[in-house]
Formats: C-alpha cells, structure tokens, sequence
C-alpha cells in the first residue's frame, strides 16, 4: 500500500515560536500522542504539528489503570523511539509522575535527561500555581515548558476519578489565575483536558500562549488526542471527547486469525514464501 503523503510532511520542522504565530493567525496546532517508531513516522507524514510523548503511554501501551507507575527511564526510552520517525513534528514529553514532584533540582535534572538522552525538543508537566517556580527553572535551563491544567491525570486520588474539572465559578477562576501563572512563568502552550467549553473559551482569549484542548471543547487554538483512541485501538468504550478517525481493532482482529488459522492448515507459508537452494547445489547434493 502507498502511504498517502500529506504536503506539510516537505515543510520545515515545526517550532516552538511557530505555536505563537499559529494562534496569532488563528490557525489550529494539531498534537497527538505517540509512543514508537513507526508509528511516529505515520504522524509526521500525515503533517502533525506536536508529537507528545505522553505518560499515557502506560495505559495505552503498559495497560496501566493510571499513568502513575510510568517512569522516567521509560518514558526516556520512547521519546528515543519517537525521535527517529520525526522529521517535521515538534516533539515534546511528558515529565512521568515522581519525576518533578521533589523540587526543581529535580525537575531540571529530569528535563535534562528528557531533552539529552531521548531527544526531546520540551516537556509537558502537569498543574498549575504550585509548578511555577519548576517551570521558570526548566525555562532557565533552556527546556521549553508546555502546561497541563484541568483533569490532570496524574492527580487521579487527588481528583477522585478522571472527572470534568473546574465546574463551578470559583474553580474556574482558579485555573484561570493558574493558567495566568503558568505563561508568566514562560510556558510556550498550554493544555486544557477535562474542562468546559466555556472555560477552555476564556483562558483562549485570555492567553497569549496557545491552548490546547482535550475533552475541552473547539476553542481552543489546538486539540490533542491519544494514539490508541484516534485510531480505534483502545480497549472498552470511548469517552464523549473522543472521535475514532478509523476501526483498526477490526481490521487487525480479522487478520491475525486469518494467520493462525492459515497456519493450523499448513497453508501458510506457501512455496513462493520459502527459500530454495540455488539448482546447481541442488544438482551436487544429489550426485
Ligand atoms: O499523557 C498524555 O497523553 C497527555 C495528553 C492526553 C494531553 O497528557
């Protein structure tokens, strides 16, 4: 099959300052997650702008109930993978639970292993007033800083659940004065997962760092979501924010037993798929 080729796969690697210019010409920052190697290949050629190497990636790929077990070595480990199919997409990773919450020593130190040892172009981390002084920190070392406001998973106990955040007025203007305080501190973008439309609207407008949504409604200035449910890969139902673009679940289940049952029969592999010995062997072996 020939791989449909999007045209922003020829165009220059997209930048951190190119996410400013994009909101500023009201074009959408399309981001997605991904875990391996070609599978980044596949969204760099389809012309994604951000590649993030979520620590979704333990539930997408570890089967984890959280992210809370993912850790630095292996989210290390995939940024390295992803890195290699990248020739366009900015490329940013998620600083795994454990890994930042001890102080900004930490935070740089963690970043610095992100950045040198997977290749990472910036991090992501997660909540709001609290990190400031961590995100000014990685900022000074030279690690750009994406922000993560509203359902956070990795305060899954904190929370009491992956639920829709910031639902009454004072929490609101909570998260908006945390996202005030995340671009002050120097985020280049921010994102808004579980959070009403309403609200996901006004930190928008009220940000000069672009926004990007997850289950957070169409106004923000980008969207992001996960590799496994983009392509119908994940197990059980989807929530409401997600729109499956294909069913690949069922046209992988068809294939894989087709190969075992063509296997049971013997009929795979044919005599074209073997190898044979060159006819002049063939002829001395016999004599
Ligand atoms: O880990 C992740 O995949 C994320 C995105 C959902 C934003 O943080």
């Amino acid at each position: 099959m020939k791989l449909q080729i999007n045209p922003a796969h020829s165009a220059p690697p997209f930048t951190i300052p190119q996410c400013r210019g994009k909101k500023l010409r009201g074009e959408k920052i399309v981001c997605l997650t991904v875990y391996d190697h070609p599978s980044a290949r596949l969204l760099d050629q389809a012309g994604v702008d951000i590649a993030l190497v979520g620590d979704s990636l333990g539930m997408a790929l570890g089967g984890y109930d959280s992210t809370l077990p993912v850790t630095l070595e292996e989210m290390i480990l995939a940024t390295r993978w992803v890195r290699r199919g990248l020739e366009r997409a900015l490329l940013v990773t998620d600083l795994p639970y454990g890994s930042y919450q001890l102080g900004w020593r930490q935070t740089v130190r963690s970043g610095l292993k992100l950045v040198r040892r997977g290749g990472a172009a910036a991090v992501k981390l997660e909540g709001g007033g609290r990190r400031v002084r961590l995100v000014e920190a990685l900022v000074e070392a030279e690690i750009p800083v994406m922000g993560h406001l509203g359902l956070t998973p990795q305060a899954l106990h904190r929370m009491g659940g992956y639920k829709v955040q910031a639902l009454d007025a004072a929490s609101a203007e909570a998260l908006l004065a945390d996202a005030r305080a995340l671009e002050a501190a120097g985020a280049f973008a921010l994102v808004l997962e579980g959070v009403p439309r309403e609200l996901a609207g006004a930190v928008t407008r009220a940000l000069q760092i672009p926004t990007i949504g997850i289950g957070a409604g169409p106004d923000c200035d980008g969207q992001i979501l996960v590799w496994h449910d983009v392509l119908g890969l994940s197990p059980g139902p989807a929530p409401r924010f997600v729109r499956a673009y294909a069913d690949l679940k069922a046209v992988i289940a068809p294939a894989l037993s087709a190969y075992a049952r063509e296997v049971r029969a013997g009929t795979f592999p044919a005599d074209a798929e073997s190898y044979h010995r060159p006819p002049a062997q063939r002829l001395a072996a016999a004599h």
